[in-house]
Parts: structure tokens; sequence; C-alpha cells
């Protein structure tokens, strides 16, 4: 197997390689003044089982139009079998027509995929499980959950109690992961978050908590954009006797200001997966990566 890289996530594809004992393939990416970007496999991929990894955060266009380039270069060189390894699939939330008149982006994105060579896809925590039948080829859709239910066990469970933690969906959309959340750590407690998006001006309201508000409280959600569900949610959960508020969110898109917004926020901590390289700069104090390399190696592997 031959693992490449695209430039947005090289840490994430250096460390799934480590774990599958090899090194990154060499590919040349290069831009020119006005942008655009030339690929080249530097490797004989004759017959070979090739993967490239490339989540398309944080430029999605960028990123994606590079991921096309790097397939349809190990197609033309001849590569067996292709699979992207895309961890955050952008645009997987314009997945159907909201209003009339819009386009279907993801399905644009899949048949590109498609047409340029990918076998296969490999990916975590989509937006809706409805996604990878929009595909035409594999897809294998992992989860951040079970890893997220070792630490919050860790963190939560106190002499085999869960008396003071309730898990929280800040939406509505999310009442199936926290479900399985909840199974996964043998039945603890959760409530959903009623929202509201107003979808021309972005503004998101939060005014009804289902289920019990409990001390600790564990928001969980696919990713954080703006952080502006996460704010809304924890404001909420404060004023409805919530003293401790944690966030475990898969990918961390973290657009504009979001970690600014988070750090200053009522969250005490906000748990989220490398499937997107956190730049130094978006960093923040109450932010904590777990890995997803060892899932996605395994998954590869197997
Ligand atoms: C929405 O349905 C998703 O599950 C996330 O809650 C949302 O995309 C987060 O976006 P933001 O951080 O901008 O509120």
């Amino acid at each position: 197997m031959k693992i490449f890289s695209g430039i947005s996530n090289k840490p994430l594809a250096q460390k799934i390689a480590k774990e599958l004992g090899i090194g990154l393939s060499p590919i040349e990416i290069h831009v020119f003044p006005d942008g655009e970007k030339r690929v080249r496999v530097l490797e004989k991929v004759v017959d070979e089982d090739c993967v490239v990894v490339q989540p398309t955060s944080p430029n999605p266009d960028a990123d994606y139009m590079e991921l096309f380039f790097i397939v349809d270069a190990l197609k033309r060189n001849g590569a067996k079998k292709i699979t992207a390894v895309i961890p955050y699939l952008g645009y997987q939330r314009q997945d159907h027509v909201f209003r009339s008149g819009e386009a279907v982006s993801l399905e644009v994105i899949i048949k590109t995929l498609e047409a340029v060579g990918a076998d296969k896809i490999v990916t975590f925590d989509l937006h809706s499980i409805k996604i990878p039948e929009l595909f035409h080829i594999p897809v294998v859709h992992l989860s951040a959950l079970p890893i997220f239910a070792k630490k919050i066990k860790k963190m939560s469970m106190v002499n085999g109690q869960w008396s003071k933690v309730v898990l929280v969906s800040p939406d509505m959309g999310g009442i199936r992961r926290i479900k399985q959340l909840s199974e996964i750590l043998d039945h603890v407690p959760y409530a959903t978050i009623e929202k509201n998006r107003d979808l021309k001006s972005g503004k998101i309201e939060a005014s009804v908590v289902h289920g019990t508000v409990k001390k600790q409280v564990i928001i969980v959600d696919d990713m954080i954009s703006t952080g502006s569900t996460i704010v809304v949610a924890a404001d909420l959960l404060s004023k409805n006797g919530a003293e401790e508020i944690f966030v475990f969110a898969t990918h961390p898109v973290f657009s504009k200001d979001a970690h600014t917004v988070l750090q200053k926020s009522k969250v005490k901590k906000v748990f989220a997966t490398d499937t997107i390289t956190v730049p130094k700069e978006k960093e923040f104090p109450k932010l904590e990566v777990i890995s997803v390399a060892g899932m996605i190696a395994t998954s590869l592997s197997s």
C-alpha cells in the first residue's frame, strides 16, 4: 500500500502512515502565481493500492480540487485501487435541497470524486447517515464516538455511577448520535435541545431542552464551525442548572473566531479530533485534540 497526502492535514497522514509502518509516498504539489495547482506523483504506482489523505477543511474548494488532481494523477499512472481518506467531508451539510432553487453541492462533489477515479472513501462522523447511500462506490463511515466514550467514562463515571451526568445533543438532528453514545456508555441519560438557525442570517436560537439537565453536561456534536451552536447551547444549559459543561465534537472546523468564542464561553473543555488540523493560531487553552489516526489505519489494513 502507498499513502499520499494533500496539503490540508499532513500531520494526520503522517500518523496514519506511521501506524501502518510505512512512510508517506512523495508527491509534488506546485502552486502557480494565479493559485492554480499542478500535481505530480513521484513514485511508481502501477498495480498498487493507493491511499490519499485529504480532509476538505480549512479550504473546501481548494482542498477538493487538489484531491481530484491527486486521484487523477494516481489513476493515469496505473494505480490498481484508489482509496480517498476524507476524514472531514466538506459540503456534507448540503446533501439535499432545503429551499427551491438550490444546488445539491454534495452530489456534485460525489460525481466528481467518482468520475476522476476514486474506488473507495473512508470518512468520519457524517452529518447524516444517509450520505453514504449517495455514493456509487463503497464508503467506510467511521465514528469518533467509541474514542469519546472511553474519555467520558474516565472523566465522568464515579463508582460505576453516572448520577450527575447527562449527554446533550445541541440540536434535534443529533438525536441518533446521542442515543448511540448513550448505548455505548451503558445508557447514560441524554437530553436534546431544540435549535433553530435562520438560513439567511445564520443566527441561531435555542430555547427548549427536552430531558433533564444535570450538574455535569456533555454536549456532543459532529462539528464545530463558528461555535455559535455550542455557545447558545451552553448558555441555555447553564440557565437550566448545568454547573460543568464539556463538549465532544468530531470535526474542529473552527471558522472565523470560533477559537476565541469557545475559550470565552461557559464551556469548561472542548474535545475534538484531528480529522481537521487545528492551526497554531486557532489553538486555545480549553481545547484537547484526540487522534483518529489509529482507527483510520486499522480500517485501511483490514
Ligand atoms: C449542525 O446541524 C451541525 O451538527 C453543527 O451543530 C453545526 O454545523 C455547528 O455549526 P456552528 O458551530 O457554526 O454553530
